[in-house]
């Protein structure tokens, strides 16, 4: 199965995304996930994406679809995969598109979480994140059992730079602006999904997996 998910910051894709991966047995690349471990490396394109992501920016496309490209000729993606945050731009869309095309392996379905504006800064300040195995919480919606700890593993919470509320507000502005025409691209492809972000985290995975269900 080979996927994108669509939605906004907040949305839920990183959430959803675990569970599809497990579900479908397939590698959920992030590109979220593989900036912030380049920034805490240092590595020379976490240093370049740094200060893109620190301002609620998007990384230029140039330096992400070559990491995209990269990733998607690994060996583990030839039965698959989920891309979580990529493509986010029509210069992105549009690379993936050829890189699928070299590698014979055509993407199946976009799903788009949808959850209204208002309830996306709620979402994004109050996420906490485990510093040890990356799992993420919420301190109202889904919220750890153990005080400012994993329920996994034990490791401190802690919030993501970008989710302070100023920056919150400007990634999704940015969204808005650069994001948002995706959901047509891929309609006209007859490749969306578009799914209610709005229930229980459950919920809205059982909505995935029916809209997958016929999806080979
Ligand atoms: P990235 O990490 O991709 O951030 P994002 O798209 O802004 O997505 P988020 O991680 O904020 O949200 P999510 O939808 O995954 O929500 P989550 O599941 O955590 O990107 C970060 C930065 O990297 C970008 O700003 C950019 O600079 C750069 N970047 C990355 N990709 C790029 C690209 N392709 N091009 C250029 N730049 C790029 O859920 C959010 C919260 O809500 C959590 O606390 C969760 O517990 C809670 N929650 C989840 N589901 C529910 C529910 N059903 N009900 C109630 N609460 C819920
Ligand atoms: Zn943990």
């Amino acid at each position: 199965m080979r996927l994108i998910l669509l939605g906004p910051p907040g949305a839920g894709k990183g959430t959803q995304a675990t569970q599809i991966a497990q579900e479908y047995d397939i590698p959920h690349i992030s590109t979220g996930d593989m900036f912030r471990q380049a920034v805490k490396e240092q590595t020379e394109m976490g240093v370049k994406a740094q200060s893109y992501m620190d301002a609620g920016k998007l990384v230029p496309d140039e330096i992400v679809i070559g990491i995209v490209a990269e990733r998607l000729n690994k060996s583990d993606c030839v039965q698959g995969f989920l891309l979580d945050g990529f493509p986010r731009t029509k210069a992105q869309a549009k690379a993936l598109d050829e890189i699928l095309a070299q590698l014979n392996s055509p993407l199946n379905r976009a799903i788009n979480i949808e959850v209204p504006h208002e309830d996306l800064i709620a979402r994004l300040t109050g996420r906490r994140v485990c510093k040890d195995c990356g799992s993420t919480y919420h301190v109202v919606f889904n919220n750890t059992d153990q005080e400012g700890r994993c329920d996994s593993c034990g490791g401190e919470l802690f919030q993501r730079d970008d989710d302070k509320e100023h920056t919150a507000k400007e990634r999704l502005a940015v969204y808005n602006k650069q994001t948002l025409p995706l959901i047509n691209y891929y309609k006209e492809k007859g490749k969306l999904d578009n799914i209610d972000g709005t229930g229980s985290i459950e919920k809205v995975f059982k909505q995935i997996k029916n809209a997958l269900g016929s999806t080979g």
